[in-house]
Protein backbone atom coordinates (compact mmCIF):
# COMPACT_ATOMS: atom_id res chain seq x y z
CA UNK A 1 0.00 0.00 0.00
CA UNK A 2 2.77 2.41 -0.22
CA UNK A 3 1.99 5.78 -2.34
CA UNK A 4 -1.90 5.20 -1.35
CA UNK A 5 -3.78 8.02 0.18
CA UNK A 6 -6.07 7.83 2.78
CA UNK A 7 -8.96 10.30 4.09
CA UNK A 8 -8.93 10.10 7.73
CA UNK A 9 -11.81 10.75 9.50
CA UNK A 10 -11.25 11.51 13.29
CA UNK A 11 -14.91 11.69 15.04
CA UNK A 12 -15.37 11.85 18.97
CA UNK A 13 -14.43 9.55 21.38
CA UNK A 14 -12.35 8.29 23.53
CA UNK A 15 -10.63 5.86 21.29
CA UNK A 16 -9.44 8.63 18.78
CA UNK A 17 -6.26 8.67 20.72
CA UNK A 18 -5.85 5.53 18.90
CA UNK A 19 -6.19 7.00 15.79
CA UNK A 20 -2.91 8.92 16.02
CA UNK A 21 -1.39 5.27 16.21
CA UNK A 22 -3.05 4.70 13.26
CA UNK A 23 -1.72 7.20 11.35
CA UNK A 24 1.74 6.75 12.46
CA UNK A 25 1.43 3.28 11.78
CA UNK A 26 -0.08 4.07 7.98
CA UNK A 27 2.93 6.59 7.53
CA UNK A 28 5.69 4.16 8.26
CA UNK A 29 4.48 1.91 5.75
CA UNK A 30 4.56 4.48 3.38
CA UNK A 31 0.53 5.84 2.98
CA UNK A 32 -0.18 9.20 3.23
CA UNK A 33 -3.23 10.87 5.38
CA UNK A 34 -5.09 13.92 5.50
CA UNK A 35 -7.49 14.07 8.18
CA UNK A 36 -10.67 15.85 9.21
CA UNK A 37 -10.99 16.43 12.95
CA UNK A 38 -15.41 16.48 13.47
CA UNK A 39 -16.10 19.62 16.45
CA UNK A 40 -16.33 16.22 19.04
CA UNK A 41 -13.28 14.53 17.67
CA UNK A 42 -11.37 17.85 18.82
CA UNK A 43 -12.37 17.33 22.12
CA UNK A 44 -10.25 14.40 22.50
CA UNK A 45 -7.26 14.90 20.06
CA UNK A 46 -5.87 18.03 19.16
CA UNK A 47 -5.27 19.34 15.78
CA UNK A 48 -1.75 19.82 16.31
CA UNK A 49 -0.79 16.50 17.20
CA UNK A 50 -2.87 15.11 14.12
CA UNK A 51 -1.31 17.61 11.91
CA UNK A 52 1.87 16.77 13.28
CA UNK A 53 1.63 12.99 12.25
CA UNK A 54 0.26 13.38 9.32
CA UNK A 55 2.47 15.98 8.23
CA UNK A 56 -0.87 17.56 6.21
CA UNK A 57 -3.05 20.23 7.72
CA UNK A 58 -6.21 18.79 9.07
CA UNK A 59 -9.54 20.10 7.83
CA UNK A 60 -12.38 20.89 10.14
CA UNK A 61 -14.39 23.18 8.69
CA UNK A 62 -17.49 23.19 5.82
CA UNK A 63 -18.08 26.83 5.08
CA UNK A 64 -13.96 27.51 5.43
CA UNK A 65 -13.16 29.76 2.56
CA UNK A 66 -9.61 29.13 2.63
CA UNK A 67 -9.77 25.49 2.75
CA UNK A 68 -12.44 25.05 0.07
CA UNK A 69 -9.86 27.46 -2.06
CA UNK A 70 -7.06 25.30 -1.51
CA UNK A 71 -8.57 21.54 -1.81
CA UNK A 72 -12.47 21.82 -2.11
CA UNK A 73 -14.73 18.98 -0.01
CA UNK A 74 -15.75 16.75 -2.52
CA UNK A 75 -11.79 16.63 -4.37
CA UNK A 76 -10.79 16.48 -0.81
CA UNK A 77 -12.87 12.96 -0.76
CA UNK A 78 -12.12 12.22 -3.82
CA UNK A 79 -8.46 12.56 -3.76
CA UNK A 80 -8.15 9.58 -1.48
CA UNK A 81 -7.29 6.23 -2.77
CA UNK A 82 -10.40 4.91 0.93
CA UNK A 83 -11.76 6.75 3.35
CA UNK A 84 -11.42 5.89 7.26
CA UNK A 85 -13.83 6.45 9.75
CA UNK A 86 -12.09 5.87 13.13
CA UNK A 87 -13.56 6.33 15.56
CA UNK A 88 -17.21 5.89 13.86
CA UNK A 89 -19.34 7.20 16.28
CA UNK A 90 -23.37 6.48 16.09
CA UNK A 91 -23.43 9.81 15.05
CA UNK A 92 -21.47 9.77 11.77
CA UNK A 93 -23.04 6.26 11.26
CA UNK A 94 -26.25 7.78 11.38
CA UNK A 95 -25.81 10.71 9.27
CA UNK A 96 -24.24 8.88 6.90
CA UNK A 97 -26.62 5.80 6.90
CA UNK A 98 -29.30 9.15 6.37
CA UNK A 99 -27.67 10.43 3.96
CA UNK A 100 -27.30 13.98 6.15
CA UNK A 101 -24.13 16.54 5.21
CA UNK A 102 -24.10 19.28 7.82
CA UNK A 103 -20.73 19.43 8.86
CA UNK A 104 -17.37 18.69 6.78
CA UNK A 105 -17.12 15.11 7.86
CA UNK A 106 -20.85 13.69 6.73
CA UNK A 107 -20.22 15.93 3.28
CA UNK A 108 -17.23 14.09 2.93
CA UNK A 109 -18.62 11.10 3.12
CA UNK A 110 -21.70 11.58 0.65
CA UNK A 111 -19.52 13.28 -1.85
CA UNK A 112 -17.13 10.25 -1.59
CA UNK A 113 -16.69 7.90 -4.90
CA UNK A 114 -14.34 5.71 -3.04
CA UNK A 115 -15.15 2.59 -0.23
CA UNK A 116 -15.72 3.62 2.84
CA UNK A 117 -14.03 1.66 5.71
CA UNK A 118 -15.70 2.39 9.19
CA UNK A 119 -13.94 1.22 12.84
CA UNK A 120 -16.91 1.93 15.23
CA UNK A 121 -16.63 2.79 18.99
CA UNK A 122 -19.11 3.64 21.13
CA UNK A 123 -20.63 2.38 24.61
CA UNK A 124 -21.71 -1.74 24.33
CA UNK A 125 -25.85 -0.38 25.04
CA UNK A 126 -25.31 2.43 22.08
CA UNK A 127 -23.81 -0.25 19.50
CA UNK A 128 -26.50 -2.38 20.55
CA UNK A 129 -29.57 -0.41 19.89
CA UNK A 130 -31.66 -0.66 17.35
CA UNK A 131 -31.07 2.20 15.71
CA UNK A 132 -27.69 1.60 15.26
CA UNK A 133 -28.12 -1.28 14.38
CA UNK A 134 -30.64 -0.19 11.64
CA UNK A 135 -27.89 2.28 10.51
CA UNK A 136 -25.25 -0.66 10.48
CA UNK A 137 -27.27 -2.66 8.49
CA UNK A 138 -27.95 0.11 5.85
CA UNK A 139 -24.63 1.60 5.58
CA UNK A 140 -23.63 -2.44 5.00
CA UNK A 141 -25.94 -2.58 2.57
CA UNK A 142 -24.60 0.73 0.95
CA UNK A 143 -21.26 -1.16 0.56
CA UNK A 144 -19.40 0.50 4.03
CA UNK A 145 -17.07 -1.67 4.83
CA UNK A 146 -16.43 -2.37 8.61
CA UNK A 147 -13.73 -3.45 10.99
CA UNK A 148 -14.38 -4.37 14.14
CA UNK A 149 -15.53 -3.49 17.19
CA UNK A 150 -14.16 -5.85 19.37
CA UNK A 151 -15.35 -7.20 23.03
CA UNK A 152 -13.55 -5.83 26.22
CA UNK A 153 -13.59 -3.75 29.22
CA UNK A 154 -14.08 0.17 27.88
CA UNK A 155 -13.41 3.49 28.86
CA UNK A 156 -16.89 3.59 30.52
CA UNK A 157 -16.03 0.58 33.12
CA UNK A 158 -18.64 -1.18 30.75
CA UNK A 159 -18.01 -4.78 28.90
CA UNK A 160 -18.68 -5.99 25.46
CA UNK A 161 -18.48 -5.22 22.01
CA UNK A 162 -18.34 -0.95 21.26
CA UNK A 163 -14.25 -1.07 21.45
CA UNK A 164 -12.80 -0.07 18.31
CA UNK A 165 -10.70 -2.53 16.69
CA UNK A 166 -6.67 -2.05 17.26
CA UNK A 167 -4.66 0.18 15.03
CA UNK A 168 -2.99 -2.64 13.27
CA UNK A 169 -6.20 -4.42 13.13
CA UNK A 170 -7.53 -1.53 11.43
CA UNK A 171 -4.44 -1.45 9.16
CA UNK A 172 -4.69 -4.96 8.13
CA UNK A 173 -8.36 -4.30 6.89
CA UNK A 174 -7.00 -1.16 4.98
CA UNK A 175 -4.42 -3.14 3.32
CA UNK A 176 -7.09 -5.98 2.49
CA UNK A 177 -9.24 -3.33 1.02
CA UNK A 178 -6.49 -1.76 -1.11
CA UNK A 179 -5.35 -4.60 -2.02
CA UNK A 180 -8.64 -6.43 -4.13
CA UNK A 181 -7.91 -3.70 -6.79
CA UNK A 182 -4.31 -5.13 -7.25
CA UNK A 183 -3.64 -6.83 -10.09
CA UNK A 184 -3.09 -10.09 -8.34
CA UNK A 185 -6.70 -10.02 -6.64
CA UNK A 186 -8.27 -13.26 -7.14
CA UNK A 187 -4.90 -15.42 -7.06
CA UNK A 188 -3.38 -17.10 -4.03
CA UNK A 189 0.51 -17.08 -3.55
CA UNK A 190 2.52 -19.32 -1.62
CA UNK A 191 5.81 -17.99 -0.16
CA UNK A 192 8.44 -19.72 1.99
CA UNK A 193 11.34 -17.98 3.98
CA UNK A 194 14.08 -18.95 6.90
CA UNK A 195 16.07 -21.34 7.31
CA UNK A 196 14.90 -24.82 8.72
CA UNK A 197 15.94 -26.10 11.64
CA UNK A 198 17.06 -29.58 11.99
CA UNK A 199 17.40 -31.31 15.29
CA UNK A 200 20.47 -33.23 16.38
CA UNK A 201 19.56 -33.76 20.19
CA UNK A 202 17.02 -32.00 22.33
CA UNK A 203 19.68 -29.30 23.21
CA UNK A 204 21.17 -28.75 19.82
CA UNK A 205 20.33 -28.31 16.03
CA UNK A 206 21.85 -27.70 12.04
CA UNK A 207 20.71 -24.52 10.66
CA UNK A 208 21.98 -21.63 8.29
CA UNK A 209 22.15 -18.24 8.43
CA UNK A 210 19.01 -16.85 6.53
CA UNK A 211 17.08 -14.58 8.22
CA UNK A 212 14.00 -14.49 6.67
CA UNK A 213 14.03 -11.14 5.64
CA UNK A 214 13.69 -11.60 1.47
CA UNK A 215 11.05 -14.13 1.62
CA UNK A 216 9.02 -11.63 4.12
CA UNK A 217 9.65 -8.92 1.68
CA UNK A 218 8.24 -11.40 -1.01
CA UNK A 219 5.42 -12.23 0.78
CA UNK A 220 4.43 -8.87 1.56
CA UNK A 221 4.90 -7.19 -1.71
CA UNK A 222 2.40 -10.15 -3.43
CA UNK A 223 0.53 -9.67 -0.61
CA UNK A 224 0.10 -6.09 -1.65
CA UNK A 225 -0.76 -6.25 -5.29
CA UNK A 226 -3.88 -8.25 -4.23
CA UNK A 227 -2.50 -11.96 -3.94
CA UNK A 228 -4.19 -14.45 -0.75
CA UNK A 229 -0.85 -14.98 0.34
CA UNK A 230 0.40 -17.69 2.53
CA UNK A 231 3.92 -17.51 4.27
CA UNK A 232 5.41 -20.82 5.17
CA UNK A 233 8.51 -19.36 7.03
CA UNK A 234 11.54 -21.42 9.60
CA UNK A 235 12.24 -19.59 12.73
CA UNK A 236 13.08 -16.48 12.11
CA UNK A 237 13.15 -13.39 14.56
CA UNK A 238 11.63 -10.61 12.54
CA UNK A 239 7.79 -9.44 12.79
CA UNK A 240 5.25 -11.09 10.23
CA UNK A 241 3.59 -9.21 7.67
CA UNK A 242 0.27 -7.86 8.50
CA UNK A 243 -2.36 -9.14 5.85
CA UNK A 244 -0.42 -12.27 5.40
CA UNK A 245 -1.55 -16.05 6.31
CA UNK A 246 1.55 -17.16 8.19
CA UNK A 247 2.61 -20.82 9.11
CA UNK A 248 5.06 -21.36 11.20
CA UNK A 249 7.83 -24.97 10.75
CA UNK A 250 11.09 -26.03 12.20
CA UNK A 251 12.43 -28.67 10.06
CA UNK A 252 12.53 -29.39 6.15
CA UNK A 253 9.85 -32.21 6.43
CA UNK A 254 7.79 -29.85 8.11
CA UNK A 255 8.15 -26.86 5.71
CA UNK A 256 7.13 -29.70 2.69
CA UNK A 257 4.22 -30.68 4.75
CA UNK A 258 3.12 -27.27 5.13
CA UNK A 259 3.64 -26.51 1.44
CA UNK A 260 1.75 -29.71 0.06
CA UNK A 261 -1.35 -28.61 2.94
CA UNK A 262 -1.15 -24.97 1.27
CA UNK A 263 -1.94 -25.88 -2.34
CA UNK A 264 -2.97 -25.60 -4.58
CA UNK A 265 -1.58 -21.97 -5.14
CA UNK A 266 -1.08 -20.04 -8.62
CA UNK A 267 2.39 -18.96 -7.65
CA UNK A 268 5.12 -20.49 -5.75
CA UNK A 269 8.20 -18.20 -4.32
CA UNK A 270 10.50 -20.79 -2.55
CA UNK A 271 13.17 -18.43 -1.39
CA UNK A 272 13.61 -20.45 2.42
CA UNK A 273 17.44 -21.69 3.06
CA UNK A 274 15.70 -25.24 3.66
CA UNK A 275 18.65 -27.83 5.06
CA UNK A 276 19.89 -30.11 2.46
CA UNK A 277 20.28 -32.48 5.09
CA UNK A 278 18.86 -33.39 8.99
CA UNK A 279 20.79 -36.24 11.08
CA UNK A 280 19.74 -39.85 10.65
CA UNK A 281 18.87 -40.09 14.44
CA UNK A 282 17.85 -37.46 16.79
CA UNK A 283 19.02 -38.32 20.23
CA UNK A 284 16.32 -38.11 22.81
CA UNK A 285 18.98 -37.03 25.26
CA UNK A 286 21.67 -34.59 25.33
CA UNK A 287 24.88 -36.13 23.66
CA UNK A 288 27.37 -35.88 26.45
CA UNK A 289 31.35 -35.11 26.12
CA UNK A 290 31.97 -35.96 29.44
CA UNK A 291 32.04 -40.03 29.42
CA UNK A 292 34.82 -40.98 27.02
CA UNK A 293 35.45 -37.78 25.12
CA UNK A 294 35.09 -39.09 21.75
CA UNK A 295 33.93 -36.50 19.34
CA UNK A 296 30.28 -37.48 18.06
CA UNK A 297 30.15 -38.60 14.76
CA UNK A 298 26.84 -37.50 13.34
CA UNK A 299 25.23 -38.79 10.26
CA UNK A 300 23.67 -36.95 8.21
CA UNK A 301 20.57 -38.10 5.60
CA UNK A 302 19.18 -35.97 2.62
CA UNK A 303 16.36 -33.70 3.53
CA UNK A 304 13.15 -34.12 1.03
CA UNK A 305 13.72 -30.76 -1.95
CA UNK A 306 10.71 -29.52 -1.38
CA UNK A 307 10.69 -27.02 -5.07
CA UNK A 308 11.10 -29.97 -7.08
CA UNK A 309 8.78 -32.12 -5.31
CA UNK A 310 6.06 -29.53 -5.69
CA UNK A 311 7.81 -28.22 -9.25
CA UNK A 312 7.19 -31.56 -10.70
CA UNK A 313 4.36 -33.24 -8.50
CA UNK A 314 0.70 -33.26 -9.72
CA UNK A 315 -0.78 -29.93 -7.90
CA UNK A 316 2.10 -27.65 -9.21
CA UNK A 317 1.38 -23.99 -9.46
CA UNK A 318 1.41 -21.84 -12.73
CA UNK A 319 4.79 -20.06 -12.02
CA UNK A 320 7.31 -22.04 -9.60
CA UNK A 321 9.88 -19.46 -8.37
CA UNK A 322 13.36 -21.09 -6.37
CA UNK A 323 16.20 -19.30 -5.39
CA UNK A 324 19.62 -20.33 -5.64
CA UNK A 325 22.08 -19.06 -2.83
CA UNK A 326 25.48 -19.61 -4.37
CA UNK A 327 29.05 -18.48 -3.23
CA UNK A 328 30.60 -19.62 -6.86
CA UNK A 329 29.50 -19.52 -10.13
CA UNK A 330 26.04 -17.85 -9.78
CA UNK A 331 24.84 -17.77 -12.49
CA UNK A 332 26.02 -20.96 -14.06
CA UNK A 333 24.75 -23.30 -10.79
CA UNK A 334 21.37 -21.22 -11.17
CA UNK A 335 21.40 -22.15 -14.60
CA UNK A 336 21.58 -26.16 -14.14
CA UNK A 337 19.50 -26.01 -10.77
CA UNK A 338 16.68 -24.24 -13.42
CA UNK A 339 16.24 -26.77 -15.00
CA UNK A 340 17.18 -29.79 -12.21
CA UNK A 341 14.83 -28.96 -10.39
CA UNK A 342 11.91 -28.07 -12.77
CA UNK A 343 11.19 -24.20 -11.88
CA UNK A 344 10.25 -21.49 -14.12
CA UNK A 345 12.35 -18.49 -12.66
CA UNK A 346 15.12 -19.34 -10.46
CA UNK A 347 16.80 -16.15 -8.60
CA UNK A 348 20.39 -16.15 -8.10
CA UNK A 349 22.07 -13.98 -5.36
CA UNK A 350 25.49 -14.64 -4.27
CA UNK A 351 25.70 -14.85 -0.58
CA UNK A 352 29.19 -14.98 -0.15
CA UNK A 353 29.18 -11.48 1.12
CA UNK A 354 26.79 -10.40 3.73
CA UNK A 355 23.16 -10.84 2.64
CA UNK A 356 22.08 -13.51 4.22
CA UNK A 357 20.64 -10.95 7.50
CA UNK A 358 21.68 -7.96 5.65
CA UNK A 359 18.68 -5.61 4.17
CA UNK A 360 19.95 -5.21 0.72
CA UNK A 361 20.35 -7.85 -2.26
CA UNK A 362 21.47 -8.46 -5.30
CA UNK A 363 20.39 -10.56 -7.63
CA UNK A 364 19.72 -12.25 -11.32
CA UNK A 365 16.69 -13.40 -12.49
CA UNK A 366 17.06 -16.61 -14.60
CA UNK A 367 14.08 -17.46 -16.70
CA UNK A 368 13.64 -19.47 -19.97
CA UNK A 369 14.71 -16.33 -21.72
CA UNK A 370 17.86 -16.22 -20.10
CA UNK A 371 18.80 -13.70 -17.57
CA UNK A 372 17.96 -10.11 -16.08
CA UNK A 373 20.45 -8.79 -13.94
CA UNK A 374 19.13 -6.58 -11.31
CA UNK A 375 20.82 -3.91 -9.40
CA UNK A 376 21.93 -3.61 -5.99
CA UNK A 377 18.45 -2.89 -3.73
CA UNK A 378 16.88 -3.25 -0.47
CA UNK A 379 14.84 -6.58 0.25
CA UNK A 380 11.96 -4.59 0.20
CA UNK A 381 12.63 -3.31 -3.46
CA UNK A 382 13.76 -6.82 -5.11
CA UNK A 383 9.92 -8.28 -3.28
CA UNK A 384 8.28 -5.02 -5.08
CA UNK A 385 9.96 -5.36 -8.44
CA UNK A 386 9.41 -9.54 -8.28
CA UNK A 387 5.88 -9.31 -7.77
CA UNK A 388 5.08 -6.90 -10.08
CA UNK A 389 7.23 -9.31 -12.44
CA UNK A 390 5.16 -12.06 -11.21
CA UNK A 391 1.43 -10.17 -11.74
CA UNK A 392 2.76 -9.27 -15.21
CA UNK A 393 3.65 -12.91 -16.36
CA UNK A 394 0.33 -14.47 -14.42
CA UNK A 395 -2.36 -11.61 -15.80
CA UNK A 396 -0.78 -11.91 -19.12
CA UNK A 397 -1.19 -15.51 -19.71
CA UNK A 398 -5.10 -15.29 -18.16
N1 LIG B 1 15.25 -26.12 -1.76
C1 LIG B 1 14.17 -26.92 -1.41
N2 LIG B 1 14.40 -28.04 -0.67
C2 LIG B 1 15.64 -28.39 -0.29
C3 LIG B 1 16.74 -27.58 -0.66
C4 LIG B 1 16.52 -26.43 -1.39
O1 LIG B 1 13.05 -26.61 -1.76
N3 LIG B 1 15.82 -29.48 0.42
C5 LIG B 1 14.96 -24.93 -2.58
C6 LIG B 1 15.35 -23.61 -1.96
O2 LIG B 1 14.27 -23.05 -1.25
C7 LIG B 1 15.70 -22.77 -3.18
C8 LIG B 1 16.23 -23.77 -4.17
O3 LIG B 1 15.74 -25.03 -3.75
O4 LIG B 1 14.55 -22.17 -3.74
C9 LIG B 1 17.71 -23.84 -4.27
O5 LIG B 1 18.28 -23.98 -2.99
P1 LIG B 1 19.85 -24.02 -2.81
O6 LIG B 1 20.17 -24.22 -1.37
O7 LIG B 1 20.47 -22.87 -3.53
O8 LIG B 1 20.22 -25.30 -3.68
P2 LIG B 1 20.35 -26.79 -3.28
O9 LIG B 1 19.18 -27.56 -3.74
O10 LIG B 1 20.72 -26.93 -1.86
O11 LIG B 1 21.57 -27.23 -4.23
P3 LIG B 1 23.15 -27.04 -3.95
O12 LIG B 1 23.42 -27.67 -2.63
O13 LIG B 1 23.76 -27.79 -5.08
O14 LIG B 1 23.45 -25.60 -4.01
Amino acid sequence: MRGKSILLIVGGGIAAYKSLELVRALAARGVKTRAILTKAGAEFVTPLSLSALTGNKIYFDLFSLTDEAEMGHVQLSRSADLVVVAPATADLMAKMANGLANDLASTALLATDKNVLMAPAMNVRMWESASVKRNRAQLEKDGVLFVGPGDGEMACGEFGPGRMAEPMEIVAAIERVLSVAGPLAGLTALVTAGPTREPVDPVRFLANHSSGKQGYAIAEALMRVGAATTLISGPVSIAPPEGVKLQRVTTAREMLAACEAALPADVLVMAAAVSDWRPDIIANSKIKKSVDRVVPLIKLMENPDILATIAQGPKRPRLVIGFAAETDDVVDNAVAKRARKGADWIIANDVSGDVMGGDRNRVHIIDQNGREDWPDMTKSEVGARLAARIAETLKGAA
